[in-house]
């Protein structure tokens, strides 16, 4: 990840830089324990976080992971940016490419909120679930031009060559969203898609808490799969496959079947490895058989109320765990051109959990950032209860 390693100097060398007209720099904020600080930095509207962490002989200014763009030139061009805006003495740096560099398609970057509207350009719809290096999604979109193809991976630099690929074939049909798949699911409009892809999950073997497959995610997948829609797992692992095929038989109305060895017109990189090792693979498809009701969710996550200094300090340092959910509040920072606060917080289910920056502006009002949680009934409760231990009203 692009990162500068800078000779200490005094952080307040920035605050001629944010007064500038179109200075990258758009907000400070001090970290109320520990030598951190947190700076808001965009062009175009396109905003996020660097993180400056601050060691005795050199200083660390690289993206945070909450609000990472997939866009690592834009990341390297604030970096930059900023470093000659601050005349900052750099000791070490890797924002200089030496690839040729290939822009990522970023309209078909897409985010948390472009799902809640619950409007996709095309009538078909097909997803797939940590696609990797993309070789399936790609074949997909490209063998099924009709149909949108909405690939969901959580490790950005997966995400950052898709991205990339996209832009050099050209292909118009894909979303990309750098995510949890456990947790858009939960957003998504029943009966939107025909086909849902697992290839490859990690096994997990020693966590299984975070496997993708489970009895949540599947009735999910039925209820946003359309009637004759398919879930198919594709696995090396016998050990994944068992408890898949456990899971799956749970499951009512509908019909799975299964495969080995079945072999696929694109290999991935891993299923690849797996048969020059002479791993036998398994197919497990499960069939939808039914139309599911829509479901009503409230993706109303915004604060009306103020907040006070007071509330600020006293919320609690140590997670604190209800029921069904979580809420920690990670870290407060003080905002150094208001008398604002952004505070770290990570909450929602103990095993896919959200982590946001809570802004809160000067008027005491509260948004989340860099974007809403997703609207399910997990994070609204955990939402609700941030709100009355910030002593707002929702
Ligand atoms: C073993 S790789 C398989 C990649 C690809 N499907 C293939 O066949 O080559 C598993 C992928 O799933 C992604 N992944 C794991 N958990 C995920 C989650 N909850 N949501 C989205 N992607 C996830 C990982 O980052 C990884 O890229």
């Amino acid at each position: 990840m692009p990162h500068l390693k800078v000779k200490p100097f005094d952080s307040q060398r920035f605050d001629a830089v944010v007064a500038k007209r179109d200075s990258v720099l758009k907000e400070r904020a001090v970290c109320k324990k520990g030598p951190k600080e947190l700076l808001l930095v965009g062009e175009n509207g396109k905003e996020f976080i660097l993180e400056l962490k601050k060691k005795e002989k050199e200083w660390l200014l690289r993206c945070d992971s909450v609000s990472r763009p997939l866009d690592v030139e834009l990341i390297k061009r604030i970096l930059a940016s900023l470093a000659k805006e601050a005349g900052l003495e750099i000791l070490h740096s890797n924002i200089e490419s030496t690839r040729e560099r290939v822009t990522i398609a970023s309209r078909y970057d897409k985010k948390i909120d472009d799902f809640e509207k619950g409007i996709f350009p095309y009538d078909r719809v097909a997803l797939e679930v940590g696609f990797g290096s993309g070789r399936h999604l790609l074949y997909q979109a490209g063998k099924e031009p009709d149909r949108l193809h909405i690939g969901i991976e959580i490790h950005t630099p997966s995400a950052q060559q898709v991205l990339r690929q996209i832009a050099l074939r050209k292909l118009e049909n894909i979303w990309v969203l750098n995510y949890d798949a456990r947790l858009l699911l939960e957003m998504l409009p029943s009966n939107l898609a025909e086909a849902i892809f697992v290839h490859f999950p990690v096994p997990w073997d020693k966590k299984p808490h975070r496997r993708v497959i489970g009895s949540s995610f599947v009735s999910e997948a039925l209820r946003v799969l359309d009637i004759d829609g398919i879930l198919e797992l594709r696995t090396d692992s016998e050990n994944y496959y068992r408890y898949a095929l456990e899971i799956f038989s749970e499951a009512k109305r509908v019909r799975f079947e299964v495969k080995k060895n079945e072999e696929l017109p694109v290999v991935s990189k891993y299923e690849a490895r797996w048969r020059r090792e002479e791993k036998n693979i398994y197919n497990l498809t499960l069939y939808s058989m039914e139309k599911s009701p829509q479901r009503e969710i409230c993706t109303d996550f915004s604060f009306c109320a103020k907040v006070s200094s007071e509330t600020i300090g006293k919320l609690p340092p140590d997670s604190l765990v209800f029921d069904e959910y979580f809420i920690h509040f990670t870290r407060v920072y003080d905002r150094v051109y208001s008398k604002g606060y952004i505070v770290e917080v990570s909450f929602g289910n103990f095993d896919k959990p959200e982590h946001k920056y809570l802004f809160i502006e000067e008027d005491g009002s509260v948004n989340y950032f860099p974007s809403r949680p997703v609207a399910n009934k997990t994070n609204m409760r955990a939402h609700k209860k941030i709100g009355e231990l910030l002593d707002v009203h929702q």
